[in-house]
């Protein structure tokens, strides 16, 4: 399946630096990958205009469960569709963390998503000391079960599996560890969605970078790349996607 390069630009950059990281992106060759910028929120519509035309999707990192209401500092789904988006990263362990989402919160989410034909893209992964108890494939099952609503497959959503010790460290899993899990990822979706399940993309993220993105895309069962830090600038954006 085509793979999916995605870049999680979390809470950096000005205005003037988003649209222009958004045109260096976009100036890139159209890879052997479809490509996604997720800005953060007051951003989106400058870089969505910043595309137009463009082969490079946008997608935000977040969204309410609602379509609307009282939630003050939050935003819908029905916003980011508005605004150009067809993506959107739920769930990250960040949100998880600083946030305290739950499964069944990310699972609520998602269904809006879907709701407004937004694509999820649902991180899950186990912290270190879980990977460390010998429990990381069992958490990251829990978390899919948990969080994965009826209409993902259908949808064609993606699951980004996302080691917490893993982002923003420098520090990777084994290659055997990432292709042990994305295999079980793949056991799990096609349980879960049957045939549907197996043409459903699986992202590895957690310090992707030029220099190691060819070894780990080229894993089993691995479709793409969830990209932090290295998203940032477009040629290591551009470094990881021409590795597919
Ligand atoms: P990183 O972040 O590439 O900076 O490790 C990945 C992510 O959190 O999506």
């Amino acid at each position: 399946m085509r793979p999916l390069i995605a870049g999680n630009w979390k809470m950096h950059g000005t205005l003037a630096e988003a649209t222009a990281l958004a045109r260096g992106v976009a100036a890139g060759p159209a890879a052997g990958a479809d490509l996604l910028v997720c800005p953060p929120f007051p951003h989106l519509a400058a870089v969505s205009e910043a595309l137009r035309g463009s082969h490079v999707a946008l997608g935000a990192q977040d969204c309410h469960a609602a379509a609307k209401g009282a939630h003050t500092g939050d935003v819908s789904a029905p916003m980011l569709k508005d605004v150009g988006a067809r993506f959107v990263i739920l769930g990250h362990s960040e949100r998880r963390a600083d946030h305290g989402e739950s499964d069944a919160v990310v699972k609520a989410k998602a269904e809006a998503a879907l709701a407004e034909g937004l694509v999820p893209v649902v991180c899950v992964g186990e912290s270190e000391a879980q990977r460390l108890a010998g429990e990381a494939e069992a958490v990251v099952a829990g978390q899919l079960a948990g969080s994965l609503p009826a209409g993902f497959a259908a949808a064609g959503g993606v699951v980004a599996y996302e080691p917490v010790w893993a982002i923003g460290t420098g520090r990777t899993p084994t290659e055997a560890d990432i292709a042990a899990m994305h295999a079980r990822i793949r056991a799990e979706l096609e349980r879960s969605f049957g045939e549907a399940g197996a043409a459903l993309r699986i992202l590895y993220g957690g310090s992707v970078k030029p220099g190691n993105a060819q070894a780990i895309l080229a894993l089993p069962h691995v479709d793409g790349a969830l990209v932090g830090g290295a998203s940032l600038k477009a040629e290591d954006f551009l470094g990881i996607a021409g590795a597919v």
